[in-house]
C-alpha cells in the first residue's frame, strides 16, 4: 500500500507512544497500530529527547510493518497544562457591490478573530475553530456561505500552546525521521474517537484520564468551548499507593491494576491483599481503594476548577465521558459523577475496522482520534466539519480549510 493512501496518528503520551495507521477513502478504515512504552515525558512535557525519539521510531516502525506501508508524516497530538484556550470574536463588513458571503469573506472573518487576540511570543496558536457565525446580527448560523449580508461575525475557539514545549515534541518526531503533518490538541483528537454527534449537540465533557495528564474538552451546542489539561492522571494514583504502602512504583502499579477500585465503600473491609511474594506482608484492599479514591477525586476536582468559569452552563446535559488508560480503574465513573455533579459514562474508541482488540482500549483513544481527525482534513480539505471550520497557522500565513460543507 502506498503512503499517500494512509494516514498516521501519533500519540506521544506520558506512559507510551502509540502509532495508529488509517486508510484514506470515503470512509476511514483503521489498518494497524502499535504501542511502545515511553518514559520520556512528564505531564505531557518532553523531558528526555533521545528516549522519546526512540519510542516514536519503534512505534511507527511496528505499525508500518503491520500494515506494510512507509509513512513520512504524522498527525501529532500535544497535551499538557501549557495548552490553553480562549474564545474570540471577529467581525467584517462585506463589500457593497457583492453581498453574497463567499469563502474569502469567511476566511477574512476568521483572520479578524485571530487578529483580535494578542498571542504572546512564547505561545503558539495550534487551532482556531469557528463556533458559529452571526450574519447581520442574526446569531447561531453554522454555515453563512451564500447568504446575502452586509456584516459577518464569527465566534472562534483558539487553542494555544507553549512554543518551546511544542518545539521539543516536534524535535523528537523530526529526529525519528517523521514529518509533522499537523499538531493537534489531544482533547480534540480524542473527542473524535469517543463522543457522538448527539452528545456534542446536547453538551458534553470529555475527560481523557492518561498517565500524567487528564485532558478536557467541553462541547456545547455542537461546538467546542473549552480545551485544556490538568497535570495529574493514573501515574499519580500509582505514586500515592507507592508512598502509602511503602512499596516500589512497579509493585504499586501492579496492585492498582490487579486490586484497584476507585470507590472504597464498595470494597469489603475484611479483604486483604499481599504486597510481596517473598515476604509475608499484606494490606487491606479497602485502604488501597481509599488512597485511590482520594487521588481520583482530586483529579476530578482539578478538572472542575478548570471549568468553574462556565457558571450556569455547567453541567452539560450529556454529562461527562471518561476515557484514557486511567479510566479503566473500576468504579471510576461514579466517583466522577459525584465529584463533578453530572452523569458520567466510560468511552472506548469507536472502531469500524482493523485490529479491534488493541484499538478499542481507552488508552488508544487519542491515537485513533488523531487518525479520524487526519481523515477529515485529508479527505475534504474544503468543507465545513461538524466541529466548525479550522484555520491553520502555516508558515506565518493563515490558511483556512473548510470541510464537509453542508453535509451536517
Ligand atoms: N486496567 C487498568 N486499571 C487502572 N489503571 C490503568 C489500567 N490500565 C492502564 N491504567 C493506567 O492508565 C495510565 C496510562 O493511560 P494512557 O495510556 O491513556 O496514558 P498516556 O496517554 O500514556 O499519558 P498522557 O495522556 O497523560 O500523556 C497509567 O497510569 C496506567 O496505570
Ligand atoms: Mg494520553
Amino acid at each position: 500500500m502506498a503512503g499517500a493512501e494512509t494516514l498516521l496518528g501519533l500519540d506521544i503520551g506520558t506512559t507510551k507512544v502509540a502509532a495508529v495507521i488509517g486508510g484514506r477513502g470515503p470512509q476511514v478504515r483503521l489498518l494497524g497500530a502499535a504501542s511502545v512504552p515511553c518514559h520520556g515525558l512528564k505531564r505531557g512535557i518532553v523531558v528526555d529527547v533521545p528516549e522519546t525519539t526512540q519510542a516514536i521510531r519503534e512505534a511507527v516502525t511496528k505499525a508500518q510493518r503491520m500494515v506494510g506501508v512507509e509513512l513520512e508524516a504524522a498527525w501529532v497530538g500535544i497535551t499538557g497544562q501549557h495548552i490553553s484556550c480562549l474564545n474570540a470574536r471577529g467581525q467584517i463588513q462585506l463589500p457593497r457591490a457583492r453581498r453574497q458571503i463567499s469563502w474569502d469573506d469567511v476566511e477574512r472573518d476568521m483572520a479578524a478573530a485571530v487578529d483580535a487576540v494578542s498571542i504572546p511570543p512564547d505561545r503558539q496558536m495550534i487551532h482556531a475553530i469557528s463556533r458559529g457565525f452571526s450574519v447581520d446580527g442574526e446569531p447561531r448560523i453554522r454555515n453563512p456561505m451564500g447568504l446575502s449580508a452586509t456584516r459577518l461575525a464569527v465566534e472562534t475557539h483558539i487553542v494555544t500552546a507553549s512554543r518551546n514545549l511544542v518545539e521539543n515534541i516536534t524535535k523528537c518526531v523530526d529526529q525519528a525521521g517523521i514529518g509533522v503533518a499537523e499538531l493537534v490538541a489531544e482533547p480534540l483528537a480524542t473527542a473524535d474517537a469517543i463522543l457522538t454527534e448527539e452528545e456534542e449537540e446536547l453538551g458534553v465533557l470529555l475527560l481523557d484520564v492518561g498517565g500524567g495528564t487528564t485532558d478536557l474538552a467541553l462541547f456545547l451546542e455542537g461546538s467546542i468551548v473549552f480545551t485544556g489539561a490538568v497535570p495529574a492522571g493514573g501515574n499519580n494514583v500509582t505514586h500515592d499507593l507507592a508512598v502509602a504502602l511503602g512499596v516500589t512504583h512497579p509493585v504499586a502499579e501492579q496492585i492498582k491494576l490487579t486490586h484497584g477500585c476507585a470507590r472504597a465503600s464498595l470494597v469489603p473491609e475484611e479483604e486483604t491483599i499481599s504486597l510481596s511474594e517473598e515476604e509475608e506482608s499484606s494490606t487491606s484492599r479497602r485502604f488501597v481503594a481509599e488512597v485511590i479514591e482520594a487521588r481520583v477525586q482530586e483529579i476530578f476536582r482539578l478538572a472542575a476548577q478548570e471549568l468553574a468559569a462556565l457558571g450556569d452552563r455547567w453541567p452539560p446535559p450529556s454529562g461527562a465521558v471518561l476515557t484514557g488508560g486511567g479510566s479503566l480503574l473500576p468504579s471510576i465513573a461514579p466517583v466522577a459523577r459525584d465529584t463533578l455533579g453530572c452523569r458520567a459514562r466510560l468511552g472506548r474508541p469507536r472502531v469500524v475496522s482493523g485490529p479491534t482488540e488493541l484499538l478499542e482500549s481507552p488508552a488508544l483513544a487519542t491515537g485513533v482520534g488523531l487518525v479520524y481527525y487526519a481523515h477529515r482534513e485529508a479527505e475534504s480539505p474544503r468543507a465545513m466539519p461538524r466541529r466548525g471550520l479550522r484555520v491553520l497557522p502555516v508558515l506565518g500565513r493563515v490558511i483556512a480549510w473548510v470541510r464537509d460543507l453542508f453535509t451536517s
